[in-house]
């Protein structure tokens, strides 16, 4: 059964950031590398306003659990946004409002009709709704899994920290999203069906169309392309193969494959990844862990049920 929005919304809200150190990105800065994977996440955060107003156009806004939803998803994601461009400002690397203007640009003609075509598809395909909330259910496994990774890649205390926080909201958005996306196609063969077509003709990486191709495609080469990443996104295939009509897809490691070939095309090879010297970032919670544990890092209210919903659903919190 779906999460409810009343457990969604126990948890969650304004990032916290102001006890983090964000000067120590000075005397210890990151690897361009990771900043322009930084970059990358950044644009998609800030991007999820237009998402929502995407979504605000299909028949879904009559739904108040749903809008709730977009509500405080939005917002949390503004949060990340903010910090990521924090930490790329801490480096003279353009962030925020900068940046945002100019994805708006580069992608204006999409983003003018794009409402257009959410309220054509939302009144013309009757199973719509599956189809976006499979959709956004992958989304957040795949950005839980890339900050899992670019966390152990740049194995900076301060960025791990951050990660950490922002996994933990991300968690908590897959859960809501797969648990919705799961009641929405369990036992309905047509949805099933209408999500599989959308999934295989239309699904690529976020931030396709955003941003330059080679930016999506670098991120996802650089973080996924190999070792722990290429394993991050076999657990992520394994997790769509278990919604109900969707196994087989392998939709994420064959995007992962098509971009690491787009980097070796355009830029001649992906950039070998660091070996870490300390251990992989988790955010796992397991249920035997006083539930007091995971709040305190983050200064968030416990709740029991939409954490063990977070570990369990959470690509990266297993
Ligand atoms: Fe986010
Ligand atoms: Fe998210």
């Amino acid at each position: 059964m779906a999460i409810s929005i009343e457990k969604f919304q126990e948890q969650g809200g304004r990032l916290k950031t102001d006890d983090l150190d964000f000067e120590q990105f000075r005397s210890q800065p990151l690897q361009p590398h990771v900043l322009r994977c930084l970059s990358y996440m950044h644009d998609i955060e800030y991007q999820t306003v237009l998402y929502t107003r995407e979504l605000l156009v299909t028949p879904a806004w009559k739904d108040p659990q749903f809008t709730a939803f977009l509500t405080l998803w939005n917002y949390e994601e503004y949060w990340h946004g903010q910090a990521l461009g924090k930490v790329l400002a801490m480096h003279d690397w353009p962030a925020h409002d900068v940046r945002l203007s100019a994805m708006r640009t580069f992608n204006k003609r999409y983003l003018f009709w794009s409402p257009m075509m959410f309220w054509t598809l939302g009144h013309v395909v009757r199973k719509f709704p599956a189809v976006h909330m499979t959709w956004g259910t992958i989304n957040e496994w795949t950005a839980n899994a890339a900050y899992n990774r670019l966390g152990q890649i740049a194995d900076h205390p301060v960025l791990t920290e951050l990660l950490g926080r922002i996994m933990r909201q991300e968690g908590r958005h897959a859960a809501y999203y797969a648990s919705y996306a799961r009641d929405l196609l369990e036992g309905d063969r047509r949805a099933q069906k209408v999500t599989r077509w959308f999934l295989e003709h239309e699904w690529a990486i976020v931030g396709s169309g955003d941003v330059p191709k080679i930016e999506t495609s670098f991120a996802a080469a650089y973080l996924f392309g190999s070792g722990d990443g290429a394993e991050l996104i076999e657990r992520i295939e394994q997790r769509i193969d278990q919604l109900p009509g969707l196994a087989g897809l392998q939709l994420v490691s064959t995007a992962i494959r098509d971009a690491t070939a787009h980097v070796n095309e355009v830029e001649g090879s992906v950039p070998a990844v660091p070996v870490p010297t300390s251990v992989p970032v988790s955010v796992s919670v397991p249920v035997s862990v006083p539930k007091s544990a995971a709040a305190r890092s983050t200064g968030e209210p416990a709740n029991h049920e939409v954490a063990d919903a977070t570990t369990a659903d959470a690509t990266t919190a297993d």
